[in-house]
Formats: C-alpha cells, structure tokens, sequence
C-alpha cells in the first residue's frame, strides 16, 4: 500500500471519532462521566467493604478482574477525548486551569476507588490538557501521534516491560536491533553505527557528548570512568553560537562547563559559519546542529566534519527535529557529508510522530557508546543477545521502542519521506498565507519552522499574547536578530491546509485586537 492510502488510512481513523463539537468550552468543563453517560457512583466504593476493612490488602484495588471494566473506561474516556478533538481549545481556559486546585489535597490516607479516580482524572485532567495532536499546535517542536503509535503504546504499556537486560524483554531487545537497523538505513549512516533508545534529545546529546568526551580522552591515555575529570587532559568544546539549551544542559552534566563554550558565530539563519571556526586538535569536542530551533536551518555539518577529522577531533550533530532531512531528496545538498560526524542525537516524538517520550542515540563508534555506559553487579544477567543499558545512561525504562517499530513499520521507508515532506509543505505554504496577510517572514523555511512577525516587537507580542489567548491554535515565542518573533514549528501530520488557514484567521484577529 502506497503512502498516500496508508495515510487516507490514518485520516479515515481519526476522521471516523471526529464529531465536530461546537466550539463551546464549557462543554469541555463538563463532568464527562455525566456527559458520556458512564457511570460512576459518587460516594459508594465499587468493593462495598474496601473502606471498612482496616487490614486491607492491595488486592482489593487492585482486582485483576476488575481490570478489563478499568480499561473500558479509560477506552472510553480516551473515546471522548478523541471525538472533541475539533472542537476543544488548543490551550485550557482560564475556568479549567482554576479547577485544577481541586487535586490539591493531603495524600489519601486511606485507598479510593480506582474507578472514582479515573472519573476525577477525566472531570479535572481532561479539561486542562493542551490539544497537541489535533493539527492546531505549532508550539516548541512538539510531535502529533500517529494512531498506530498510539496503539501499539497501549499494547506496551500492559505488557509494561522492563527493558535493562534482554532477559527481562526479549522482545524489546528484539526490536531495538531491528529499529537501530532501520534507522541507521533511512539516514544513509554507516553499518557499524549503533543506536540506544533515549527518552529525548537532551538525554541522546548528553550520551553522544559523553561518548566523545570519554572516548577523546581515552585516545590521550586516560579512563575518565575510573579516575574522573580530576587531573583529566583538557577537554575544549567548540559549538555553534545558536546551539540549543539542551546542548549547555549536558555540558554541564557533563563536568565540561557551559562557561568554557567556544561558541562559533552563524550567519542570518543561524548556521555555524565553517569560516570562523577555531584551529582544532584532538582535544576539542565539536557541536553542530541539524535544525535550527528558531529558524529550522541546517549548519554546513560535511565541511565541518572534514576539518574536524583531520585535527582528530570529535562531532557530535544535534539533530532532534532537523536531522530526519536527511529522508528528503530535496534536501540531499544541505544534509551531505552528515554521515561524516561521529555521533547524532535524534527524536523520534518530534518529527516522526511517535508518542512521547521518545529520542535515539546514535553513534558511529559502537564501543565507545557501549563503554561510555558500562556497569556491573553481581545480579545483572547478560546475555549474547541486546542488553539495552549498554546503550544508554538509565537501567530500567520502558519499552519505547515498540511504538517506534510500529510506526516506522506502517509508514514503511516512502512514508517516513512523505510525513517529512508534508510537514515541510505546510510550513512553507503557512508562511505564504501569512505574509499575504501582512506579516513578515523571517526566515528562508527551509524545513518546517516559521518566524513570523507584525510591523513592531509591541505589536507583535500582543498578537502572540491573543493567539494563545484565542483557543484556535497555540504558538510560542522567541527573539531573533533582536526582533520579537512569533515561532511556528509545524510537526503534527494531523494539521490540514484547512487548519492552516484556520490559523493564519486567528493570526489576523489576534492581530486586529492587539491594534485597538
Ligand atoms: C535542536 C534541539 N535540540 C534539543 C532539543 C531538546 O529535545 P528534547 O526536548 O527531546 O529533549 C530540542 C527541542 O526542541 C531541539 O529543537
């Protein structure tokens, strides 16, 4: 099945619960238990005897007979929250944001009925969720759901694996070959490349950092495992002036100092300039980036790569959102030589769609991965096959692996490029509309990020203020080239053009408010 079916597939999934719900909050506020006519009985325990017996046992709350009639009603709240999609405001209102105060409470000292706490989760949780995977959020760089995502995650979180070592998840271990196999593939990277499942790009950044810092110093003769950085030979860290915050973030776990950054200045888009770079060595740690946070561009990662090389020193791409360019033929140009780099930090529940939370290492040097995480107990139980802690800094985690099996699985090697590409479409056909409505574009939309501005920063900032405000669509702030922007990351596959121009509306009466 050809991409455009399997996604008609996925819309015909969503379109099927969608009911469009009249855009009126307070029906959002509703007690939906009422308003689904699921019932829940206020007051009287689903185990008549539960409150009364003082001895009581965990069993009693946690009846696996039950469990199925639990499921079914988290079903069916989820049901619910599916078919308001349409309809709800992207961000809570003022009114369910204030009921909130109603879960703060001392800590129950006795145990409640899971199911009256479901329909509390629902009554109060519902309304004060922000609609991320309805097409209507363009905030930060968050990811939609595709609904075989989602799907398989439900499976995975009953079967609620463990996934340090391969004995206790087989099937984890199993699919993590599989994906790393894939991923390595769709990126055009090299077959030694080995890959650790992450729960994001700040905790893949620091492994790959972590990786390079131990394996530069293990080149100069010392095990920073053992002896630590006291006395360690200098580390340098050289990164783009425009590096992202989770890049300092690590560098700072990293004992490195964000203090002894040597930044790279960029050009008006926010590319490392490869002209400006320092004279490297075989001590420097280098930080290049694959998507700009504000503008989306790419830094000239080939060139940079080959000066690198030679100097010995070690690259490191953060690539969260921007490095699944690679998948684009149209992007072929600006992402060449990024197989070069040493390691790579990705999303998988940006771009791609997967549920959160979800990010990948990845690294040529399959040892240094390894030996950047080793541990050892006289409990651990290794196998021949995948232990996952070998690849990443946590023991336990979950399974999240399997949602992203399941997603690459369906959209097969031709989806993941056709999800890229129509992300990119709408944010380049969002800019038009925009700037036929007299806003002004500020970046070349290379990649699915908008910067977007009114004539003035005060201007501007009271029309982001309104946008968020309006319920219609939700969008974050930031400066660029001093100007006050208003960013647009465009990264759920749910947002149709219809969306879009819903959004470029709320954009001009945002803006018509703002100028009264
Ligand atoms: C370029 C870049 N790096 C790192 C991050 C942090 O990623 P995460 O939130 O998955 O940890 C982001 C988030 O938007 C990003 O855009």
């Amino acid at each position: 099945m050809g991409f455009a079916a399997r996604y008609i597939e996925l819309r015909d999934f969503a379109a099927k619960n969608a009911q469009t719900v009249e855009n009126d909050r307070e029906k959002f506020s509703a007690p939906p238990s009422r308003a689904r006519g699921i019932v829940s009985r206020p007051g009287q325990p689903i185990f008549d005897d539960m409150m009364a017996n003082e001895q009581m046992s965990v069993s009693r709350v946690a009846d696996r007979e039950k469990l199925p009639l639990l499921l079914d009603k988290a079903r069916q709240f989820a049901g619910h929250y599916i078919d308001s999609l349409e309809g709800r405001p992207v961000f809570p209102s003022e009114k369910s944001l204030r009921a909130m105060h109603a879960l703060v409470e001392p800590l129950p000292e006795n145990p409640s009925d899971p199911f009256l706490v479901l329909d509390q989760l629902q009554e109060i949780g519902a309304p004060a969720v922000v609609t991320q995977t309805a097409g209507r959020y363009f905030g930060f760089v968050n990811g939609g759901i595709l609904p075989v995502g989602l799907a398989a995650r439900w499976m995975a979180d009953v079967w609620d694996q463990n996934t340090a070592h391969y004995v206790m998840s087989p099937i984890n271990s199993r699919l993590e070959e599989i994906c790393e196999r894939w991923i390595v593939s769709l990126l055009g990277f090299s077959e030694e490349t080995a890959a650790g499942f992450v729960s994001g790009t700040t905790i893949a950044n620091f492994s790959g950092l972590c990786a390079g810092r131990n394996e530069l110093l293990r080149r100069r003769g010392w095990d920073v495992a053992r002896k630590g950085l006291y006395g360690a030979p200098e580390i340098r860290v050289v990164a783009s002036a425009d590096a992202h915050a989770a890049v300092h973030k690590s560098i700072s776990m990293l004992g490195l100092g964000s203090d002894n950054v040597e930044l790279v200045p960029v050009d008006d888009q926010g590319r490392m300039r490869a002209d400006q770079m320092p004279k490297l060595d075989e001590a420097a740690l280098v930080v290049t980036q694959a998507g700009n946070v504000n503008s989306g561009a790419i830094d000239p990662i080939g060139p940079l790569c080959e000066h690198a090389h030679t100097s010995g020193s070690w690259v490191h791409v953060d690539g969260a959102f921007g490095l699944w360019a690679r998948v684009l033929p149209s992007m072929r140009k600006t992402c060449e030589g990024i197989e070069m780099a040493d390691s790579w930090s990705l999303d998988a529940h940006k771009t791609l769609n997967v549920p959160y939370d979800s990010g990948i290492i990845l690294c040529r040097h399959r040892d240094a991965l390894m030996s950047a995480f080793k541990a050892s107990a006289s409990y651990f139980q290794w196998s021949e096959h995948r232990d996952s802690m070998n690849f990443r800094p946590s023991m336990s985690a979950r399974a999240r692996v399997i949602e992203l099996w399941a997603v690459l699985k369906t959209l097969g090697r031709q989806g993941v490029r056709r999800l890229v590409e129509q992300l990119c479409e709408n944010a380049r056909s969002f800019a038009r509309l925009l700037s036929e409505q007299g806003f002004q574009i500020h970046n070349d939309v290379v990649f699915n990020q908008v910067l977007t501005s009114c004539d003035d920063d005060a201007l501007t900032r009271a029309t982001l203020q309104n946008i968020q405000r309006s319920g219609e669509c939700w969008c974050g702030g930031s400066t660029w080239h001093g100007r006050a922007v208003i960013r647009i990351s465009v990264c759920d596959w749910a947002t149709t053009p219809k969306q879009i121009e819903r959004s470029v509306r709320a954009f001009v009466k945002a803006r018509a408010i703002a100028a009264h």
